[in-house]
């Protein structure tokens, strides 16, 4: 067995998708193992192109098992959505499975995430409105509903009263909104459990014998480290661990199975939703970057805020993740600029800094130092060979490896499978 986990280095949206979906061409079992439908994968292949929320990026490689593991919150809703979209462009779904230990997002939660932001005012953190957060509050408070639940109908409709009282009374006594049914959302559930039947599985021992073997797997992040909810820039975060030890907690993994760790960056920086974010650029530049990578979200649509390459935030994610090497991505964003900037240290009050603080309050009071590299001429998007980049490329990447501290192993340089450079292939 081999395992490698591909992680987000920054704020989500590096592109993970194609990555995953190249990678998984040779793996035996992919597994997404945290998040919810917050994530947009994008996956562009031979079938079409794909935004993935639940699913795994892997799916268009049917030999590969896709599993959706326990520690990701489904909306069963959004699931079957996914399943009918593939389907319908002839993407076989037979091989991907969800475990029973997941939790669902109901639509309690989703009213709560609603809720919640407008609450905040001015200090809303720009959830995805997906009823993310509220159900992984549940989940640690114990009221949660699994997706082996739904199986079981009496069990359901005793833990979904026990879980619709404490809701619905936050719903009406805190918010003043009108409560949910029991029974629309009963009905509801006992409907999609028809569905999603055939895809509920017991999908641990799968693991297990997968790594008994001597299969390639492949640990599918979603959003970044910056997001994390530990390390994060909190409360600017998602309420799940992106990290790769999210990836041992949600999956039922040993650390020590894990030989590769890949951290996803783009070669830029990119950051949707709201705080700190101190390479933002609010000029020409990062409109430029946004319109050119056509930078809005893949789940909400909203525009991202973009900058440059942030080498402090770079380096701590490295520190938390453990990376072996980097995924650097859209590289052939960056073409013609004249020269690039790479945020080195921070400026806090009349301090120079290179750690990344763990106050958003303090990130925020924090501006870069940049070093100046000179851009290139042309385009790199057609380039397949690391030694056929041009030098400046070549020395953009070979300084952000000393910064952030590890090798690149792959680059992306357009959107499809094959525009990568493969630098150290999986074995
Ligand atoms: P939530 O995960 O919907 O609760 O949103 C919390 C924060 O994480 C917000 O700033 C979102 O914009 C951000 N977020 C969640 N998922 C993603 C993602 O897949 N990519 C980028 N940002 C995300």
């Amino acid at each position: 067995m081999s395992v490698v986990g591909i992680i987000g280095g920054q704020w989500g949206d590096e592109g993970k998708g194609k990555i995953v979906d190249l990678l998984s061409e040779k793996a035996d079992m992919v597994i997404r193992f945290s998040g919810g439908p917050n994530a947009g994968h994008t996956v562009i292949n031979s079938h079409g192109e794909f935004k993935l929320h639940l699913v795994p990026s892997s799916i268009c490689n049917s030999h590969a098992i896709s599993l959706i593991s326990s520690g990701v919150v489904v909306s069963a809703e959004a699931l079957l959505d996914e399943i009918d979209l593939l389907q319908r462009s002839h993407v076989a779904v037979s091989n991907m499975f969800v475990s029973e230990r997941a939790h669902l997002i109901m639509p309690y939660h989703i009213l709560l995430d609603k809720l919640e932001e407008e609450s905040r005012g001015g200090s809303a953190l720009g959830t995805t409105l997906r009823g993310v957060g509220p159900a992984y509050e549940d989940k640690v408070a114990r009221r949660g509903i699994r997706v082996g639940d739904i199986l079981d109908r009496d069990n359901l409709i005793h833990r979904l009263r026990i879980a619709l009282d404490h809701n619905n009374t936050i719903i009406t006594k805190v918010y003043g909104a009108a409560p949910l049914s029991l029974e629309d959302i009963y009905s509801q559930c006992c409907q999609y459990a028809e569905r999603l039947a055939p895809f509920i599985r017991d999908i641990e021992p799968m693991v297990q014998e997968a790594l008994d073997s001597d299969a390639l797997i492949l640990l599918e992040g979603a959003q970044g480290t910056l997001l994390d909810i530990n390390f994060g820039t909190y409360p600017y975060v998602t309420s799940s661990s992106p990290i790769i030890g999210g990836a041992c907690i949600g999956i039922g993994l040993g650390p020590t199975r894990i030989e590769r760790v890949l951290g996803v960056f783009k070669s830029y920086i990119t950051r949707v939703g709201s705080g700190p974010m101190p390479t933002e650029l609010m000029d020409e530049v990062g409109d430029i970057i946004r319109e050119r990578a056509h930078e809005y979200g893949a789940t909400t649509g909203r525009p991202r805020r973009c900058g440059w390459f942030d080498a402090v935030a770079g380096h701590f994610s490295a520190q938390v993740n453990g990376f072996t090497g980097i995924v650097l991505t859209r590289l052939d964003v960056l073409d013609g600029f004249s020269s690039i900037r790479i945020c080195t240290e921070y400026r806090l009050d009349d301090k120079r800094i290179r750690h990344f603080p763990s106050n958003s309050s303090v990130l925020e009071r924090c501006e870069p130092i940049y070093e100046e590299l000179p851009g290139w001429t042309g385009s790199v998007s057609h380039v397949r060979r690391f030694q056929d980049l041009p030098a400046e490329a070549r020395t953009y990447v070979a300084r952000l490896e000393e910064l952030i501290g590890c090798p690149v192993d792959f680059i992306s340089v357009g959107p499809r499978r094959e525009e990568s450079i493969v630098i150290r292939p999986l074995a």
